[in-house]
């Protein structure tokens, strides 16, 4: 049999997961990983966090931090968000891992001792205002492929291609708009286009079976040619290059975190006690089917450079599928992070249970282009149909049993005709058709499949009306519930891939520990079943929406900024203000008259310091009387955690001066 190696893409550990994350990657591999292993498939799932790269240092530097104290933290905060979605790994690792470090290095080697990895000479960015030389995340400009001007240096947001700085049109420093200059430095690269030939023949086998967006963006990446690329860096936080000649450089985070699939299944061997064990996981080529589930930016890297990775190195498992989903945008507009446009997991999972979430996040998975996330819609599936059609074909039957059979169902051992045999029949194929949906990465197709089961069974339920029989024969009520009891234990099985929380509870509250795919399929129950009074398995939901804090900007227009009147004025005295410890006043020349202000400064500055300094002022502000002081403007600073900063002309300017 085939072992299944699911990977699902390593989230950067520099922010907690929002929906987004969940529905595009972490939930079809779980549902897709639980699923295998329910009918009996020998299947592990393996991730970690993508500690390196920029996105790490961009955050550390953002807070004052060191790129490991972010890491840290959000390693932890990200495995809680998945521990909340019921998303479950066999093996959860880090790409800090001295373990992961030897393994990115010997991959390195093996691919500079394969002739696929080589030195050259480039030139790199340099921003003459920043003072140094900008990683690839650093510059943006236009992209040469499809002329969005927002392009990264390293990817183009738009049409998801892997960027060169250099081709950027119109260079920026991303952090002051300078334009950058190009230094002389070196880099290895990897030879894609050496690879091309070996990679063309891989993609072309996967013609038939892949998403079709993802075969197709691969082989026209190819048809438009290769291009060698830099996957080293002049930076301090990564893999550093397992190179005497490289010192300060560090491997790319794109080259060394999808070794982090490799270095988290040997951390996985080892935890088990064989540390071997990984190896008939990652080098058994006949036997092991690989697919990594990753959201369609992380196409490319997916569906070429670790391919041709793969191919270079020679010892490994290349990937059978590469089921990418597409974006999830959130009320109609794409997720930001930046902005805030977000639900993050922390938050939805405090106002519901997880099989809510991911019952919501798969009705709108996707798979096959955008999707969009609405609370209205939420609201709307969980009520209509997880509520009011499958917990309520479970409640209605179990409460009936527990009513008026006293809790006693079945046996059930002949199928019998009509509306019964319509239902145990679907019963036996159900395991086998939702099976093929979920091997095929039809999720979304796969619920809306067992809500059509539990639909089933609801009308079976209304036409038999147990209500009514139950007063004729009893028999006839016994059977019908048998038939629905049978239905549930079917589905109880069906479910749990998706909703793992609720399958256990109607397990326990059917009295059945049935756990078997396969065994799904049979309808039979050979002996009386007694079962206890029925918990209800959901609430409807009841709130009208869920708050969104988006960093709203509030824009003025160009008119109303006019109105504001800033000028730079000269300190000319300085001094305490008696019973005001936080406030100095100060006498301040604004070239053809001098004012008196108020500032709330004295705690930070002393009256000495300040004497002679230039400041901005804005000097049209009403008037104020403040602890007997009549301000006449307002000093401008820069707020730094609440501690004001003074702000200084870059050189000293005629006092007066306006500023615009
Ligand atoms: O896009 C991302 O969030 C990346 N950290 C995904 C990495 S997937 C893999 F290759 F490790
Ligand atoms: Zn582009």
């Amino acid at each position: 049999m085939k072992k299944i190696l699911v990977t699902s893409a390593l989230p950067y550990a520099n922010g907690p997961l929002h929906i987004g994350h969940i529905a595009g990657a972490y939930l079809p591999a779980d549902i897709y990983t639980r699923y295998q292993k329910l009918r009996g498939r020998n299947a592990i799932h393996i991730c970690g966090t993508d500690e390196h790269g920029v996105a790490i240092t961009i955050r550390a530097d953002r807070e004052g931090k060191t790129p490991k104290e972010i890491v840290d933290f959000y390693h932890e905060r990200i495995k809680e968000d998945f521990r909340l979605m019921r998303i479950e790994f066999d093996n959860f690792s880090r790409t800090t891992l001295p373990l992961h470090y030897e393994t990115a290095k010997e991959f390195f080697l093996r691919l500079y001792e394969k002739g696929y990895i080589s030195k050259k000479e480039t030139e790199q960015y340099y921003c003459p205002n920043c003072k140094r030389f900008l990683p690839d995340r650093y510059v943006e400009g236009t992209c040469p492929y499809c002329g969005y001007e927002k392009a990264r240096g390293d990817q183009c947001d738009n049409c998801g291609r892997w960027l060169e700085p250099k081709e950027l049109i119109n260079p920026r420093c991303a952090i002051c708009g300078t334009t950058p200059e190009l230094r002389k430095s070196f880099h290895y690269y990897l030879l894609l286009s050496k690879l091309a030939p070996k990679l063309k023949a891989y993609l072309d086998t996967k013609k038939s079976y892949w998403k079709p967006e993802v075969i197709g963006l691969a082989l026209s990446w190819i048809r438009e040619g290769l291009k060698d690329r830099a996957i080293t860096r002049d930076l301090s936080w990564g893999v550093p290059v397992p190179l005497k000649e490289a010192q300060g450089k560090v491997l790319y985070v794109w080259f060394d975190a999808p070794i982090g699939y490799i270095s988290s299944t040997k951390e996985w061997a080892i935890k088990k006690g064989d540390p071997d064990l990984w190896k008939e996981w990652w080098q058994d080529k006949e036997n092991t089917k690989l697919v990594h589930f990753i959201g369609k930016d992380n196409i490319v890297f997916h569906a070429l450079v670790w391919p041709s990775m793969l191919l270079g190195h020679g010892d490994y498992v290349l990937p059978d599928n590469v089921p990418a989903n597409y974006y999830l945008n959130l009320e109609g507009s794409k997720i930001s992070t930046s902005r805030n446009w977000a639900i993050w997991i922390g938050d939805l999972a405090r106002l519901y249970p997880a099989d809510y979430i991911r019952f919501a996040l798969t009705y709108s998975m996707p798979e096959t282009k955008d999707s969009d996330f609405t609370f209205a819609d939420f609201k709307e599936r969980i009520n209509n149909e997880l509520v009011n059609n499958f917990g309520n074909f479970v409640n209605r039957t179990l409460s009936f049993i527990v009513k008026y059979l006293k809790g006693r169902v079945g046996p059930l051992t002949d199928k019998g005709s009509g509306e019964d045999a319509h239902i145990l029949s679907l019963v036996e194929k159900a395991p086998y058709e939702l099976g093929n949906l979920i091997d095929t990465y039809n999720f979304r197709k796969g619920l809306k499949y067992i809500m059509e089961l539990s639909a089933s069974g609801n009308r079976y339920f209304d036409k038999m009306a147990p209500w009514i029989s139950r007063k004729q024969d009893l028999n006839r009520t016994k059977r019908t519930l048998s038939v629905c009891y049978a239905l549930i234990r079917t589905l109880s099985v069906l479910i749990e891939p998706y909703l793992p929380d609720s399958a256990q509870k109607i397990r326990k509250m059917i009295k059945s520990n049935l756990r078997n795919w396969e065994k799904a399929a049979d309808w039979s129950i050979p002996t009386e079943i007694e079962i206890e009074r029925p918990e209800v398995l959901y609430k409807k939901v009841e709130e009208e929406k869920i708050e969104i804090k988006e960093e709203k900007m509030d824009y003025i227009t160009f008119d109303e900024f006019k109105k504001l009147i800033i000028k730079i004025g000269s300190i000319k005295n300085a001094e305490k203000v008696e019973g005001a410890d936080k406030l100095l006043k100060l006498t301040v020349d604004l070239g053809d008259k001098e004012i008196t202000l108020a500032a709330g400064i004295a705690e930070y500055y002393e009256p000495s310091e300040l004497i002679g300094k230039q400041i901005p002022v804005l000097v049209n502000l009403e008037p104020k009387k403040i602890r007997g002081i009549l301000s006449q403007g307002m000093m401008l600073a820069a707020d730094e955690k609440g501690r004001p900063i003074l702000l200084h002309p870059e050189k000293e300017v005629r006092p007066g001066s306006k500023v615009r």
